[in-house]
């Protein structure tokens, strides 16, 4: 008989304890954090999915290198060992590093956006919507109408609306349209993954009207491992070379390595434009630094470095897929309404589903995270309407957002799979009371990025 058990692929050298909170407790956590979960202390927590940007477990290899730093100003040791791996990778001419994604963003559209321009993808997540809006641009997402059923098992929900894009690139073309992105994996839809095909296809498209096309590639590794399992013809191949194969399509990228990039800071602008790479580190030399280190220390470059190499390591992302899928596999079993299939790097509940009572002005996605804090002290986020709806500052007008989700982001490398079993039974339990769980209201919130810091009451 062969062994199919997929355990950890790795053991662990430094513990943190976790500290369990009563009820009661939670209780008053909730109230004085205003109903939400970003204003929680993060002791107050017992297992927190709020995301798996920055708080991935690192290994000895990156504490080794951690140590092993050079903090020169210029030109640091780290700093070329970081351009090399990144280079190997992405075949990219120009590294700039940053950071964290946000700040290649930032630095991305300070050049190419603008008023009057548009800016499509898949989907963008909240802070690259963010960063094109207040550069005055229009971020306009096309995905796939598969992605906006939760209960539709398919293989690349994450895939572009190229029909869509045609249609926007023929009628606005290159003009008012710099650049096109694609989010691997779809953070937005539900962390589901992009196939080669599109990618191939969307840059042809792009090419085809003389668009530069750049690629999200936070969740690089979890994506080529999805096209290696799932897409005709790729079993054969490595994690690696796919990866360099999704990147040869692009003409530049940005990247937060707190995800793949398994370190707690740290990201990078790649392009191969020479033009747009100085005006790219005039920026950064004014905003996060020199250009050997932009906004990192040495020993974060190091570490960065490292982690990008093991995060190609089949094994782990054999378990890290795997994981996922594992708790998304129990919860649909005893018919928790919870996005399918398994998306790479978090598990989202379906909040619409799981409280029908709960109209989308009323957040439900809110609501169930909140709950779910209550029942276990489990920190998870939502993404509906507190995210991407808007509320008509006249106090008119609700517009919600496609889908209300709540997502269990998995920390790589950090939680067992005992503490998946304890969130698993949580969610259960919750769902088995879920007529008695009420909606919320915003009582307060800032003009943009409001899921940070709006203040919440429940009805
Ligand atoms: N792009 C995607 C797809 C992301 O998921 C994130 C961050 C960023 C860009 C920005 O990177 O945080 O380093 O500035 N996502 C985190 C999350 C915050 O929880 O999904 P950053």
């Amino acid at each position: 008989m062969t062994i199919t058990t997929i355990i950890e692929p790795f053991k662990i050298k430094a513990v943190e304890p976790l500290r369990m909170t009563t009820r009661p407790e939670r209780q008053g956590i909730l109230a004085q954090a205003g109903y939400n979960l970003f204003g929680v202390r993060a002791e107050h927590v017992l297992i927190d999915l709020l995301t798996d940007s920055g708080t991935s477990a690192m290994s000895a290899a990156q504490w080794a290198g951690i140590l092993d730093g050079d903090e020169s100003y210029a030109g640091a040791r780290s700093f070329y060992r970081f351009e090399r791996v990144v280079k190997e990778l992405t075949g990219f001419k120009h590294i700039i590093p940053t950071h964290q994604g946000r700040a290649a963003e930032k630095i991305l559209f300070a050049i190419v956006g603008g008023a009057g321009k548009l800016i499509p993808s898949n989907s963008h997540f909240d802070t690259t919507r963010a960063n094109i809006e207040v550069s005055g641009a229009e971020a306009v997402d096309l995905p796939v109408k598969e992605a906006l059923t939760p209960s539709l098992v398919q293989d690349f929900k994450g895939n572009m609306n190229i029909t869509g894009l045609e249609r926007l690139l023929k009628q606005k073309g290159r003009e008012q349209v710099p650049l096109v992105m694609m989010t691997v994996t779809n953070n937005s839809c539900a962390g589901q993954p992009v196939s080669m095909g599109c990618i191939r296809r969307v840059s042809e498209l792009c090419r085809s009207y003389r668009i530069p096309f750049f690629i999200d590639a936070c969740r690089f590794a979890e994506n080529a491992w999805f096209i290696k399992t799932r897409e005709p013809g790729c079993k054969g191949r490595s994690v690696k070379q796919l990866a360099q194969e999704m990147f040869s399509y692009a003409d530049g990228c940005t990247m937060s390595g707190k995800k793949d990039g398994l370190v707690n800071i740290g990201g990078f602008l790649a392009v191969n434009d020479d033009d747009l790479a100085q005006q790219a580190r005039n920026i950064l030399i004014v905003t996060e630094g020199f250009p050997t280190y932009g906004g990192l220390a040495g020993r974060d470059l190091e570490a960065f470095a490292q982690g990008l190499e093991e995060v190609l390591d089949e094994d782990y992302l054999r378990y890290r897929i795997r994981s996922v899928a594992y708790v998304v596999d129990k919860l649909d079993a005893m018919g928790v309404p919870v996005f399918k299939p398994a998306g790479g790097h978090a598990v989202y509940l379906d909040a619409a589903a799981f409280l029908p009572h709960i109209p989308p002005r009323h957040l439900p996605g809110q609501a169930l995270a909140c709950a779910l804090y209550l029942e276990g002290g489990i920190r998870a986020c939502e993404i509906g309407s507190v995210m991407f709806g808007r509320t008509d500052p006249a106090g008119g007008q609700f517009q919600p957002a496609p889908m209300e989700l709540v997502r269990l982001a998995i920390p790589r490398r950090v939680y067992t799979q005992s503490h998946m079993d304890y969130v698993v039974e949580c969610i259960g339990e919750l769902f088995s009371r879920r007529d008695g769980i009420r909606g919320m209201r915003i009582v307060a919130e800032p003009p943009l990025l409001r899921h940070f810091t709006a203040v919440f009451e429940p009805l």
